[in-house]
């Protein structure tokens, strides 16, 4: 998009970071937030999917760090916007609804642990951010992606509650679900996502701590834009 006369006026764009664990809504409520602000919304956890996406295509197991990082040369993944938000391509294919499989949850967590992953992914994240106000969702955003982002949201949820939003929205998907399965793959990412040593799940010391555990996703958004509103950067938002 061309700069306007904010931009150039005060030269400088705004970044929000939303983390958490899987499940707490950070995409629903990051994308409403975007939209009423007029953000670009980033989501990150589409990128680690398509790897994950692109080994299991290939057979190769997602907890097998050297046969994973064997095709990422081979793996190209590009971000596109329309006017439904954000689509992503594997290698020039448009693979925006295969990589929300549940199986591909578990191999993006996978994937995600890889520090040559992570690399090549976050340098595509500070391109997109560099040049356009941006909310972007993740994990490691705040701590480790855009360390300078101006509004750093941590926003969470209790497990079960994480379960039932990812069991409804499946379920408007036509995916079957099993309340306890889509559980088991919550806890064991957020173990994963946290416990890893490179670029962990954890909130960042500035960041605005969020449970929404009883907030509808109107009253998430509006906390967002709010705070945005709070932490505005020249004439923004
Ligand atoms: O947000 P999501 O559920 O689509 O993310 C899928 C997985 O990708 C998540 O379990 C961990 C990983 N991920 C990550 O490690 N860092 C990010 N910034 C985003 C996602």
């Amino acid at each position: 998009r061309m700069p306007d006369i904010f931009d150039e006026r005060f030269g400088k764009f705004m970044k929000i970071a939303i983390d958490g664990p899987a499940g707490a809504g950070k995409s629903t409520i990051s994308k409403g937030a975007a939209k009423r602000l007029g953000f670009v919304y980033i989501d990150t956890g589409a990128m680690y999917r398509a790897i994950g996406l692109a080994a299991v295509r290939r057979g190769i197991d997602t907890a097998d760090a050297e046969g994973v990082k064997s095709i990422l040369d081979d793996v190209d993944v590009a971000i596109r916007h329309n006017e439904n938000g954000q689509l992503i391509f594997l290698n020039g294919e448009d693979v925006s609804t295969d990589i929300r499989l549940p199986e591909i949850s578990v191999a993006a967590s996978n994937v995600a642990v890889i520090p040559e992953v992570r690399l090549k992914l976050v340098e595509l994240q500070r391109k997109l951010a560099a040049d356009t106000d941006v909310i972007m969702d993740g994990r490691d955003i705040g701590t480790y992606v855009l360390p300078d982002a101006e509004l750093k949201i941590y926003l969470t949820a209790s497990v079960e509650e994480r379960a039932n939003r990812r069991c409804r929205e499946l379920k408007e998907k036509g995916v079957e679900t099993d309340f306890d399965a889509v559980k088991a793959d919550i806890e064991y990412r957020d173990k994963n996502d946290s416990g890893r040593e490179f670029a962990p799940l954890k909130p960042a010391d500035d960041s605005v701590y969020m449970d929404n555990t009883d907030m509808t996703l109107e009253e998430s958004i509006d906390k967002v834009c709010e705070l945005a509103h709070s932490r505005r950067v020249g004439n923004k938002v």
